[in-house]
């Protein structure tokens, strides 16, 4: 009898382990179902392969043929690449000087330089069209540099730029006049801080904020939240998606470290969503609505510009609808939702991303033009999921600081920044915003069609990114011929265009002559030459083989035999 009790308990507990394992089986396989196949997609493996990429460059001649482009058009390029030089020289002068002067000792000026274009084009292009990282000044929607030649600016300072520049200069010094007599005294708050709240939670719908330094500290600061409010571990991001560049939402390329309790899963898809219905250790979702314009890519860079697979459309329905599902499965599974608005916030609508898509979150990240020109980061949230401790439990805490908050300049350029949404002049800004950029950016796409030029923007709004119509190793080129043209991009080059709202119809035109103008000339000058036999993918598995050559036999500079 006793026997068969203990025998009939091993049998139980060892079914009890086979359901428990097989579960767990389960829930690992819904998770690899729901990574995206490309590497963005899995974390680890593009680590690894990333440590293992060799450096090589091309050299002069390669530089100008690397695509196997007969004599003729070779000879074209480097034509034209030499007379772009020489305009670089001399319309640049003073500002490379001071651009190369000052890289010997600014680190970030020698990351962007290197990474403008593909590496194997890097060292070359750098050496002859060199960067010009200076401005002196700005104006309407235009930037000024060293040696006195106007820009239109694309740059969008990183996004922060809303606006126009005017504006922010006008909310800093206003709101620095409004609070001279406190000064920078820090710990105590300006009175101010309260009307920026209230107007925070009438534009979040949300009930109480924090301020923070910075959009990644938002970020860091959300995550944090609904951690210590689940008990949950795990954040989950979506492929490709900019969260700043805390550890924890920069799990891949970038960060020496993994980020063991993050989930990378694939935008728009059911089968992300029964990971977050069959997972118990998952405290948030984040989601940075920009990947509406190209879901489960990264920010597109020109140095990852290789060839012309870069693709960008924006659906607004589709992605509203999406997030409106994710909302449904987050309430389900009480898991907190987080709207990384730090990017769109105030850019496409005043209510930004939650008003646009009509979809509410649990918490919302802000911070770029909040600031109203000065640096910035605020959480705003349900109240149960902003308490930094428990009422039961006085040594359960949620810690969360950082020397700089409410700084009193930066609260009363922010309200200044408010205030103006508040204003009838910017409820009409917002009021068509799509309609304008949409058909800005159909003005410019029919232009580059009738020219039969091989360019087409996609955009979201006010936020535009360059795609290549046909496959070619050199679309990078471009922007220096946009530049040529007195337009100014980023870092990243022609992958992300940010307008600031206050372009006029005059300026936009001025802007589409200039891009037209570049890409004609940089046609003429044979960077566009077409080999009918040459895909996309043979120039991926080309450069791929390079790769492997090189990592094989770097003795040899590559060369197979
Ligand atoms: C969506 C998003 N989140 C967070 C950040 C990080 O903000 P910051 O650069 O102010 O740290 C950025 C910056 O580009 C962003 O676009």
């Amino acid at each position: 009898m006793e026997w068969a009790t203990t025998t009939l308990a091993l049998y139980g507990m060892g079914g009890a382990a086979l359901a428990t394992s097989l579960m767990t089986l389960r829930r690992r396989l819904h998770l690899s179902h729901a990574k995206h196949a490309s590497l963005a997609g899995h974390a680890r493996i593009a680590r690894r392969l990333a440590a293992l990429v060799p450096f090589y460059e091309y050299d002069e001649a390669q530089f100008f043929n690397s695509d196997g482009a007969p004599a003729d058009i070779a000879a074209r390029r480097r034509a034209g690449f030499e007379r772009l030089s020489a305009l670089y020289a001399t319309r640049f002068a003073e500002t490379i000087r001071c651009s190369a002067e000052a890289a010997a000792s600014i680190s970030d000026l020698q990351f962007t330089d290197a990474y403008r274009v593909p590496f194997q084009y890097s060292g070359y292009a750098r050496a002859r069209l060199p960067s010009a990282a200076f401005v002196q000044s700005s104006d309407g929607v235009t930037v000024t540099d060293l040696d006195g030649n106007r820009f239109y600016d694309l740059t969008g300072s990183y996004g922060v730029n809303v606006l126009g520049y005017d504006f922010y200069k006008e909310a800093i010094e206003r709101g620095a006049a409004r609070v001279r007599a406190l000064g920078p005294v820090l710990g105590p708050y300006h009175p101010l801080i309260a009307e920026n709240v209230a107007m925070l939670k009438e534009i979040s719908g949300l009930d109480e904020v924090s301020f923070h330094m910075s959009g990644t500290e938002a970020v860091m600061q959300a995550v944090r939240l609904a951690r210590y409010h689940t008990r949950r571990t795990h954040l989950v991001r979506f492929c490709g998606a900019y969260h700043g560049w805390w550890g924890d939402v920069q799990p891949g390329i970038g960060n020496p470290l993994p980020a063991h309790e993050t989930y990378t899963l694939r935008d728009l898809s059911e089968d992300s969503l029964r990971v977050l219905q069959t997972r118990r250790d998952i405290a948030c979702v984040l989601v940075n609505p920009l990947q509406a314009l190209h879901p489960n890519a990264g920010a597109p860079s020109d140095s990852a510009l290789l060839d012309s697979a870069r693709r960008a459309h924006f659906d607004k329905v589709a992605y509203g609808n999406w997030l409106k599902r994710l909302r449904a499965v987050c309430t389900e599974q009480n898991i907190v939702l987080v709207f990384d608005e730090v990017f769109v916030g105030f850019r496409l609508a005043r209510g930004g991303a939650q008003e646009y898509f009509d979809v509410r979150a649990d918490l919302v990240t802000y911070g770029k033009t909040l600031g109203g020109g000065l640096p910035i980061g605020v959480v705003c949230g349900r109240c149960d999921l902003m308490k930094r401790f428990r009422s039961d439990r006085p040594a359960d805490i949620c810690f969360a600081r950082g020397t700089f908050n409410s700084h009193p300049y930066v609260m009363a350029a922010m309200n200044e920044f408010l205030r103006h949404l508040h204003t009838p002049q910017a409820e009409g800004l917002y009021r068509d915003l799509d309609r304008t950029w949409n058909e800005r950016a159909q003005r410019l796409n029919q232009r580059l069609r009738a020219e039969a030029l091989p360019v087409a923007v996609a955009n979201m709004s006010s936020i535009w990114t360059v795609c290549y119509e046909q496959p070619s190793r050199y679309n990078w080129m471009f922007q220096y011929y946009l530049r040529a043209e007195g337009l100014a991009l980023s870092w990243v080059g022609t992958g992300r265009l940010i307008f600031s709202l206050n372009y006029t119809n005059a300026d936009f035109d001025a802007v589409v002559d200039r891009f037209v103008a570049a890409a004609k000339a940089m046609e003429q000058d044979g960077w566009w030459w077409g080999n009918p036999a040459v895909a996309n993918r043979s120039i991926k598995g080309a450069i791929l083989k390079e790769m492997i050559a090189h990592r094989l036999f770097p003795e040899r500079g590559g060369n197979w035999r």
